[in-house]
């Protein structure tokens, strides 16, 4: 007999998972709603294009794309980005600035499965649309960490810039009498974002890069904490004589000095600088940032939330339009969010059913339907659908953790009422459907639920 598994990097959810999944959903979007965020959704798969045309080599070598019955080029959404500003090319062009969304989707990478990485997992994320100010910046950040906050997860949030980098980039080609192309700039940043600090010295000396240049991206991409900003100055600086304050980089470092006071004074949120963040994806033009979270569980993967600046719009035929923006690894935050399943009152209506001519099963069956009714109203409640004997609905309702039984036999029926068994302890009594309910209600206070 064929076996037929789960696709590999997938996972399936059983209950208890999806009820801390959901109760994880939950707080998150409440947090983005007080922020003046609203939530958008977009297609599961789009045009492959949309990503090749910006996402960057990583996301692209890990696309899960097809061609389609009718001959069109798709891919399975890697993130949910570029999705959200084509849907605002698309739709929104003309609506007022800045917009905020939020939104909660799979996305699905071609990549190597380990622990805490799939191929399919979620995102959570956000999107300030028209703006990458230092105000947008900070508040992007600040909402990150706030999210984090309401989950009682605890994560270092480290800010890098990559203009700073690609303009000290440039500074140190034009030093080194090299040019590069924007692909060959791609790469070093992707070098960068992977800490692969060997490929970056064997490529950069192919290029013909001196010693000295390849040591200084070396230094700037080191450069950490509360000296990171004077530092990085000094280094952009360097070499450019009187003429220093014009030197490119400057303005951005004066940009993440500004985001680094917002976030301080203003949101009184922590961060630590750290000049080498330099993300996996292309598109970013600003202020970025990654969070890491400290538990150790997560191992390698301890990156939980990535975002920044950037610029899309124009690529998919809308506008130069300035972004900021952050997703969540929903699945990361899942493997750290401490959560306990509230245990539901379950209640099981049971009509007795044996012996009784098919008439009275009819009668008894169609009462318990009744109560359940009323019952669902209050608690969660179930009846039987196998036409089990009086013994084996209570083994299943003992099973399923329900707190009390609704029995309802011939004798029930003609008077009216119901016998109600707590099922703890075993505890019985006649009394009505309203009387029932009220006292499942006291019960349940009493026991805290
Ligand atoms: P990203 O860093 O590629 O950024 O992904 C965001 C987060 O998704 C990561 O920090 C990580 O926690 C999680 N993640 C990525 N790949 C996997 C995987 N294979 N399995 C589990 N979790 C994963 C983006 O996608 C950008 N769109 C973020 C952004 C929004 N930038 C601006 N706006």
């Amino acid at each position: 007999m064929v076996k037929v598994e789960r696709v590999r990097g997938t996972r399936d959810f059983l209950p208890t998972e999806m009820k801390k999944r959901r109760e994880m959903e939950r707080i998150m979007r409440e947090v983005a709603i007080k922020w003046g965020y609203e939530e958008v959704q977009t297609p599961t798969f789009e045009h492959a294009e949309l990503f090749t045309l910006k996402s960057g080599e990583e996301i692209l070598k890990e696309m899960y794309e097809f061609v389609d019955k009718g001959g069109r080029h798709l891919a399975l959404r890697p993130e949910l980005t570029a999705p959200v500003i084509r849907m605002f090319v698309n739709e929104l062009k003309m609506a007022r600035k800045p917009l905020r969304f939020f939104y909660f989707g799979n996305c699905f990478r071609y990549e190597e499965p380990q622990r805490a990485r799939y191929r399919e997992f979620w995102q959570f994320g956000a999107e300030i649309i028209g703006a990458d100010s230092p105000e947008a910046q900070a508040e992007i950040i600040a909402l990150a960490h706030e999210i984090l906050n309401a989950l009682h997860i605890k994560g270092s949030i480290e800010i890098g810039h990559v203009g700073i980098l690609r303009d000290f980039l440039a500074k140190l080609s034009e030093e080194s009498g090299v040019s590069l192309n924007e692909d060959e700039k791609n790469k070093i940043m992707r070098l960068i974002d992977k800490g692969a600090k060997e490929q970056i010295e064997e490529f950069m000396r192919a290029k013909g890069f001196k010693e000295d240049a390849i040591a200084d991206l070396f230094g700037m991409v080191s450069l950490r904490g509360e000296d990171a900003l004077k530092e990085a100055r000094e280094m952009l600086r360097s070499g450019d004589g009187e003429n220093g304050e014009n030197s490119r980089g400057l303005d951005k470092l004066r940009e993440l000095e500004a985001v680094a006071e917002l976030l301080s004074e203003g949101y009184g949120t922590p961060f630590t600088l750290n000049l080498g963040i330099a993300r996996g994806l292309d598109y970013y033009t600003g202020l970025v940032f990654e969070i890491y979270a400290e538990a150790e569980k997560l191992g390698a993967q301890r990156q939980i939330c990535g975002g920044g600046s950037y610029r899309i719009a124009h690529l998919f035929g809308g506008e130069d339009t300035p972004s900021t923006g952050f997703a969540f690894g929903f699945d990361r935050l899942s493997e750290i969010f401490p959560f306990e399943a509230p245990s539901d009152l379950k209640v099981v209506v049971v009509p007795v059913l044996r012996k009784a001519d098919a008439g009275l099963r009819r009668d008894l069956q169609i009462a318990a339907l009744k109560t359940a009714r009323i019952l669902r109203s209050h608690f969660v409640t179930l009846t039987d659908v196998l036409g089990r004997n009086l013994s084996a609905q209570l083994a299943y309702a003992d099973a399923i953790g329900a707190s009390f039984a609704v029995i309802i036999g011939e004798r029930e029926l003609k008077e009216g009422r119901i016998t109600l068994r707590n099922l703890h302890t075993g505890e019985q009594e006649s009394v009505s459907v309203e009387k029932c309910v009220r006292k499942i209600k006291e019960s349940a206070a009493k026991m805290g639920g």
